[in-house]
């Protein structure tokens, strides 16, 4: 067993998240299956994986995890490597550049350790290949010389597994994701199970909070269990600094719009995107270029982080020929949808 221990030191720190919030998030991680709350399917196909390599002494099949950001992929990879028993090494597309960056790593692996590869679709080609002869045969292939004289010199590897996870599958070869024997995507959150995560955190973090202001956190938090997290110790500090001994609900809310977050989670960008697709483009179908330079956000960060909740709240709509937004948006924005907008798109 190797790096059981090992910090995620490979994966470029969050600028938004503070020090003390990286230490309570390891505090509030489910470390069983049992503890997990949601993500069934995903949850239980993971535990008959692992409890059948671990009755044939095996180590498991090549698993990959996707779907939105903070809903759980790292702490699944971590619960897996737990349950198993076995070691897991931490690291991120970004951060593996050159082959021999992946090299050193698989090196230091051992028999049934897991390696766990966030942000996948980042990794170059370079290391790609690099992976498929580790993830087929154990093998690590180096090739020495260039041209004719050539020669790949054969590292024999561990018996690993690689749980990779990514929030973009798309963007995926189709030779490495035929690699993994195991595909499982995350959803987002309803709110039953939002509650249940608020409540179980605030236990933990032992912070006093009434039932309508776990309703309150849950219900702005994005269907995201990360961001459900970090809202509540935003309440409670809230609640502190009033001196008020629980989060009530009215204490939830203050917080929550001092964040500028509204009451169904939206973020200030989430606006200026509907206002955008409104104002500019008459409600749409507009372009993502147009709409990132019109809100000054990358391309993907709108892509990955604000569509995908807009869509789930069914107040955006992607179309081949763009981004429109619903009457649901005009109602959320206080505005009045035009007689206009294209309605063969809706
Ligand atoms: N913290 C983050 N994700 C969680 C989950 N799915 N269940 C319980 N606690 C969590």
């Amino acid at each position: 067993m190797s790096n059981s221990s090992s910090s995620p030191k490979n994966i470029p720190r969050d600028p938004s998240q503070e020090a003390d919030d990286q230490v309570l998030d390891l505090a509030l991680r489910p470390s069983k299956f049992e503890e997990y709350i949601g993500q069934e399917n995903a949850k239980k196909n993971l535990s008959i994986l692992v409890g059948a390599a671990k009755k044939r002494g095996e180590a498991l099949d090549h698993i990959l995890i996707h779907g939105p950001a903070g809903l759980g992929k790292t702490t699944l990879a971590y619960i897996i490597a737990k349950e198993f028993g076995t070691g897991i090494r931490i690291t991120s597309g970004a951060a593996l550049e050159k082959a021999g960056d992946i090299g050193s790593i698989l090196t230091g692996l051992t028999d049934g350790d897991f390696l766990f590869i966030d942000e996948v679709h980042r990794l170059n080609k370079a290391v790609e290949e690099t992976l498929y002869p580790a993830m087929e045969n154990c093998s690590l292939d180096i090739i020495i010389g260039k041209g004719n004289s050539a020669k790949t010199l054969q590292i024999k590897l561990p018996r690993f597994t690689l749980i990779a996870a990514t929030t973009r599958i798309s963007l995926l070869s189709n030779p490495f994701r035929s690699r993994f024997g195991a595909s499982y995507k995350l959803d987002f959150y309803d709110q039953p199970e939002m509650e249940k995560i608020v409540a179980r955190s605030a236990k933990l973090l032992n912070i006093p909070i009434v039932p309508d202001a776990i309703s309150a956190v849950a219900k702005a938090s994005r269907f995201t269990p990360r961001i459900a997290n970090r809202l509540l110790k935003r309440a409670r500090d809230y609640a502190q600094f009033k001196n008020t001994e629980q989060v009530t609900d009215k204490i939830a809310v203050e917080a929550l719009e001092l964040l500028g977050i509204d009451e169904i989670g939206l973020e200030n960008t989430d606006r200026k995107i509907m206002e955008v697709i409104a104002k500019n483009f008459n409600g749409g179908p507009a372009g993502l270029k147009s709409i990132a330079a019109a809100v000054a956000e990358e391309e993907d960060t709108i892509e990955d982080v604000y569509e995908p909740y807009l869509m789930r709240l069914g107040l955006l709509i992607r179309t081949s020929r763009g981004r429109i937004i619903t009457e649901s948006a005009y109602k959320h924005l206080g505005m009045e949808k035009p007689d206009n907008q294209q309605a063969s798109l809706l």
